[in-house]
This record gives structure tokens, C-alpha cells and sequence, in this order.
């Protein structure tokens, strides 16, 4: 999605704007532009289509732009193709009121035809430049930019982050959002904002997370919040504990490959977190084993990994703590009528705590009285704010778009969780309780082993880089993992692929194996694995190239495979943990393979704050 950054100080402002417009780079875009209050009063814009490199280039690295307050913006193309015309930031007529956007002004067009009627002219396709000219429409009408973005907020539908100069008020940036997200920041003689932390760590730690529909005004000396009232309100600013360097590259050839081998620290962090006297400890979580023993059911959601990390929840959760769990995908859930007792605990998994979609659904539910719990990444976003509970994964900023070590941090809370839900049921008992607890502690010792064998993968990669169609199958626990394996190798490899419960595959699917097709079994589930080792020779007796990743210790594995994958033994209900980082690795070293940009992946966002 796009990224926004405002800085207003004492220093030249372009240079630190474009910086933190580079943190944001991975949030996935098409074009960038800047907008800086300069030394006579006037507002310059630059704006680039492509890279944010062009817009560095342009501008000497921000050098050439005078001026100590100014936005920035890269932009995800929604309305109107990637072009700099179509590019932010947008403008009114006389060049006096300038605004860059994150989010879609939902009824944009009969606020432009509003606007039309009342003699407004459009240069561009985009509802932002919709935004800026009804937020002009209102300060001309009051005069005031509070009142101006208060009028805004009354008649846009949609979601927006929006960051505003005025060339009224020099040196000042006021913003507003509503369902996309904003973080501000400040440090003595200077405030920020931005679309997330990354932007502006460099330069503080001390944040304020925006709520929705508040305002915020930026001046040299720091930020001031306000309702829509006008009103002035108190929020308390957090410390951020990860420094700058964590969300840099430091070294890696991609944040990728970085964020994967930080798995076994991510996934020891979070243990050590949660895990006190060798019990699962969420009591941050706010769960009463009283209330845990009073639910009937549990309802996981999210979207894309988040919601594969729910399957792979609900083997466990049923397994563990004999509780009803069903998973939905966000983006279905938020539109269904669904039966709900109350007696239900909704979990919303998000890495950024800010996907449109699973925030919906947590809205949604919340309004039938439902106790939700989310398990998130991003400390403060919105998905954790407006949830009844949250479990924040110790993962760390993950920057890479396809996601590695998040998705190992919600695997291992849900684990978490799902002993404390068995173990406040009585569903478990007290020795095999402790036997769970100890093969959680061995996972990251297990997840570096896994990591050390690497070098096969990316042999095997080479050998199958150009190959069309790829399967995944697997059953239970292998499922889940086969189809967390097939996106992570759809988004950033560009091949084509398919995660099978194995047994459904001679339902219809088997059709399309042909002569070299590549079908990946996964055996990690003893009791399952001679069925998919039939599925497995059931492909290749129609030519499949078959290739398996198995547990050390299951031995039945079909003949004539062209790869075997190794990991260890773990407890079987954690399979998943090792079992996806040589996915993950196989998916990262195709994508390298074919000279694709890995990190920012063709038409992907990190965080998909629009429907
Ligand atoms: C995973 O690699 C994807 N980038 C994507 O499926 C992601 O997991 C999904 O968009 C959900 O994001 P969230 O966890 O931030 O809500």
C-alpha cells in the first residue's frame, strides 16, 4: 500500500522525507512524490513515476528542495494508472493546500461530481486529488484547517491517512486518518509522521499511534492532537524498543533471507516472553481459565499467511484442548451472517494488525459481543487497539513483503495458546503438559538445523526453476504447511502453484499433472504419511517429478523421488515450525533465481490496508 512521511523541524526536511520514504519501501509502489513548505512561502512539488530512486535522483537526494516542513508519499496505484500526473502529492488550483493519501476515498466520485458543480477542475484520475479539493472546499469555507479536516472526515467514506500543508500556516503539517495507518513522532525541535515506525526510527523512538478520525498538527514544536470537536485531546506517547538497525538489511542480500534466519531467535524470544516456570504464562492476555472453560468455540481469522498459520491452529487447538475451532478467511468472514453465541473467542492473527480486511472482521464480531484476541506484530496498530485482548508476537519489524519470521511468531504464540486453553480445561495432563513445554524450548536449536542445510535447497531450486506448475501436498498439520509453502512460492517466485489436501487430489485436481510436473509432498504427520506417499505415487504414475520434505525418523517415503528434504524429529504438533523454513528457502532461492525483486514482490503490498 502506499507510504507517507511528514517531517517539520529545524532541518532541511526533503532529505529526511525521501530517507524515510525508503524504509517504506516495502510496502509495494509505483511512483513518489514530495511536497516541501520552501523559503518564500511557496509549496514545491516533485513527483516521479518507478522507483523512489528516480524522485532521489530528481531532487539530489532531497538537497535541491529548500525548506524545513514537508510530505512525502510512494505511491500503490488504486484510481488511475501509476503515472507522475496520477502521483502524489495532489493539489488545489492555486497550489496553496498540497496532501498526500494512504487508503481509497470510497465515494470519491460523487464527491467529485459535488465538487464539479461547485466549479472545481480535476487534472488527475485519483481520489486523492478528490480528498485535497473537498478538504480546500471546506477551509475556504471556515478558514480554518481543523474545522477543514473535521468537515472531510463528516463526508469522505473510505479509509485514509491524510497529511496536509497549507500554505497558510508555514511550517505546519495537520493530518487525519481513519483506517490506515499513522504513527507520529517528535524529539526536540522536531515532529514527524509516517505510515509506520520504520520511516522515522532513525530519528526517534517517542511515538504516538493516531486513533482513528483524530487530527494531529505538526509544528517545530512538537504535536498537538485533536477531536473532530476541534477539541484538544491528551494521548500518551510509547517508547519503541527495537532500534533502527533491526529493520535494516544489515549485510543480507535481502530482508528475505535476513528475516528467515532470524526465525530461531524470533521464535526463542517469544518462548522466553511467555514461557515462565515452564508454563505458558498469557496472562497480559487477560484470558481467566474460568472464561476459557466457559466457551464453546474458538473462531480463528485473518488473511493470506496469517490465516494459514489458523490452520495449522486448529489441528492443534482440537487436538490439544478438545475445543471446536473453525478458520475463516478474513476478507469472507467480514461479509457473512455468521451464527454467533456470544460463548465464542474470535482470534484475529495480523502481522501489521492493520489488513483492512481482518480488521473488519474483528469489528464485525465485536458487534455481536464476541470476545476477540489478537495476535499481533505491530505494537499499537489497530487490530491490537480496538481488539479485547491482545498477544503481541515477539517477532521484531519484519520488512520483507512475503512474511517468514512473523508467520513463525504466530505459530509458536498459537502453540502457546492452545496449551493454556487445554491446559484451563483439564484436557491435558500435567507430564505430557511438560513434554509439550520442553520440545517448544528445543524448536530453535531444531529451526537452525534446519537452516544449515540450505545449500541442498538451493541445488534443488536450480534444478526446477523454470518448471510451471508446482503441487504441494500433505495431509493435517502437512496440509496447513502445503499451502502456506504454495503462496510463499506463488508471490515471490511468479510460478504457478497449488497446495492439495492430499487426499482430495484424485477428486478432480490430479487432471492436471502432466509429464514433469513438480509435486512436493510434505510427511512430517506419522499416522498420515503412507497415505500421501500413495498420493504421491498416484501423480507420479502420471508423470510427476516428486519431491518430499519428511521428519527424520518417518521412513516410508515414495521410490524414484528426485529430492528428499530432512528435518527433525520435533513433537508432531510443531512440525509446521520446521517444516515451512525449507519452504520458505526454496521459495526464496527460485524467486533469487529468476532475477525477481524478492523483497517487493509484482503487485504486492506488506500491509493491505484497502479491500
Ligand atoms: C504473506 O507472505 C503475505 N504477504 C500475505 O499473505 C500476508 O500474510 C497477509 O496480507 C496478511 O497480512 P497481515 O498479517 O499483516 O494481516
Amino acid at each position: 500500500m502506499c507510504g507517507i512521511v511528514g517531517y517539520t523541524g529545524g532541518r532541511q526536511a526533503a532529505p529526511i522525507i525521501l530517507d524515510g520514504l525508503g524504509k517504506l519501501e516495502y510496502r509495494g509502489y509505483d511512483s513518489a512524490g514530495i511536497a516541501v513548505s520552501g523559503a518564500r512561502g511557496q509549496i514545491d512539488i516533485v513527483k516521479a513515476k518507478g522507483k523512489l530512486k528516480v524522485l532521489d535522483t530528481l531532487t539530489e537526494g532531497g538537497k535541491r528542495l529548500d525548506g524545513l516542513c514537508g510530505i512525502g508519499h510512494t505511491r500503490w496505484a488504486t484510481h488511475g494508472e501509476p503515472s507522475e500526473n496520477n502521483a502524489h502529492p495532489h493539489c488545489n488550483t492555486e497550489k496553496t493546500i498540497v496532501a498526500v493519501h494512504n487508503g481509497i476515498i470510497e465515494n470519491y466520485s460523487p464527491l467529485k461530481e459535488k465538487l464539479v458543480r461547485r466549479g472545481y477542475t480535476f487534472y488527475s484520475d485519483t481520489d486523492t486529488e478528490v480528498a485535497t479539493k473537498l478538504v480546500d472546499y471546506y477551509y475556504k469555507k471556515h478558514g480554518d484547517p481543523l474545522k477543514a479536516l473535521s468537515e472531510f472526515a463528516l463526508h469522505a467514506r473510505g479509509s485514509y491517512a491524510l497529511a496536509v500543508l497549507f500554505k497558510d500556516y508555514a511550517g505546519e503539517i495537520f493530518a487525519i486518518r481513519k483506517d490506515s495507518p499513522m504513527v507520529v513522532g517528535y524529539t526536540d525541535g522536531g515532529a514527524y509522521l509516517a505510515s509506520d515506525v520504520p520511516a522515522i526510527l532513525k530519528y526517534t523512538r517517542n511515538i504516538y499511534y493516531t486513533d482513528n478520525q483524530e487530527i494531529v498538527r505538526l509544528s517545530q514544536d512538537g504535536a498537538v492532537f485533536y477531536n473532530l470537536d476541534g477539541e484538544q485531546i491528551e494521548k500518551e506517547y510509547t517508547v519503541i524498543s527495537w532500534n533502527a538497525e533491526a529493520a535494516e538489511k544489515g549485510g543480507w542480500e535481502h530482508f528475505m533471507l535476513k528475516e528467515i534466519h532470524e526465525q530461531p531467535e524470533v521464535v526463542s524470544n517469544t518462548l522466553n516472553y511467555y514461557i515462565q516456570d515452564g508454563r505458558a504464562d498469557l496472562s497480559e492476555l487477560n484470558l481467566s481459565d474460568e472464561y476459557l472453560r466457559g466457551i464453546d468455540s474458538i473462531i480463528i481469522t485473518g488473511c493470506g499467511s496469517a490465516y494459514h498459520v489458523g490452520v495449522v491452529a486448529q489441528y492443534i487447538i482440537e487436538d490439544l484442548a478438545r475445543i471446536p475451532v473453525r478458520v475463516e478467511i478474513a476478507s469472507e468472514f467480514r461479509y457473512r451472517n455468521p451464527v454467533l453465541t456470544g460463548r465464542e473467542l474470535v482470534v484475529v492473527i495480523s502481522q501489521s494488525g492493520e489488513t483492512a480486511d481482518s480488521l473488519a472482521a474483528l469489528r464485525g464480531v465485536k458487534e455481536h459481543g464476541v470476545k476477540t484476541l489478537a495476535l499481533v506484530n505491530v505494537l499499537g496498530s489497530s487490530i491490537a487497539r480496538e481488539a479485547d485482548s491482545v498477544f503481541y508476537t515477539k517477532a521484531g519489524p519484519e520488512i520483507s513483503v512475503a512474511t517468514t519470521k512473523a508467520y513463525s511468531a504466530q505459530l509458536v504464540s498459537m502453540y502457546l495458546l492452545a496449551l493454556k486453553i487445554a491446559e484451563a480445561r483439564g484436557a491435558i495432563d500435567g507430564v505430557y503438559y511438560n513434554k509439550l513445554t520442553s520440545e517448544l524450548s528445543a524448536l530453535p536449536g531444531k529451526m537452525k538445523e534446519v537452516l544449515e542445510n540450505k545449500s541442498a535447497v538451493q541445488k534443488f531450486a536450480s534444478e526446477i526453476m523454470d518448471r510451471g506448475d508446482v503441487f504441494f501436498i500433505g495431509r493435517g498439520i502437512d496440509y496447513a504447511v502445503s499451502i502456506e509453502s504454495s503462496l510463499k512460492l506463488k508471490e515471490i517466485s511468479y510460478i504457478h502453484s497449488e497446495a492439495y489436501a492430499a487426499g482430495e487430489l484424485k477428486h478432480g485436481t490430479i487432471s492436471l499433472i502432466e509429464e514433469g510436473t513438480l509435486v512436493f509432498g510434505i510427511l512430517t504427520q506419522k499416522a498420515l504419511a503412507e497415505k500421501t506417499v500413495s498420493n504421491l505415487v498416484e501423480t507420479q504414475s502420471r508423470g510427476a517429478y516428486t519431491a518430499v520434505l519428511a521428519s527424520e525418523s518417518v521412513q516410508c517415503l515414495p521410490k524414484d523421488c528426485k529430492a528428499v528434504f530432512r528435518i527433525p524429529d520435533c513433537d508432531e504438533h510443531f512440525s509446521a515450525s520446521l517444516a515451512v523454513i525449507t519452504m520458505q528457502l526454496f521459495a526464496y532461492y527460485i524467486s533469487v533465481l529468476r532475477g525477481n525483486d524478492v523483497d517487493k514482490p509484482r503487485n504486492l503490498a506488506k500491509s493491505v490496508t484497502v479491500e
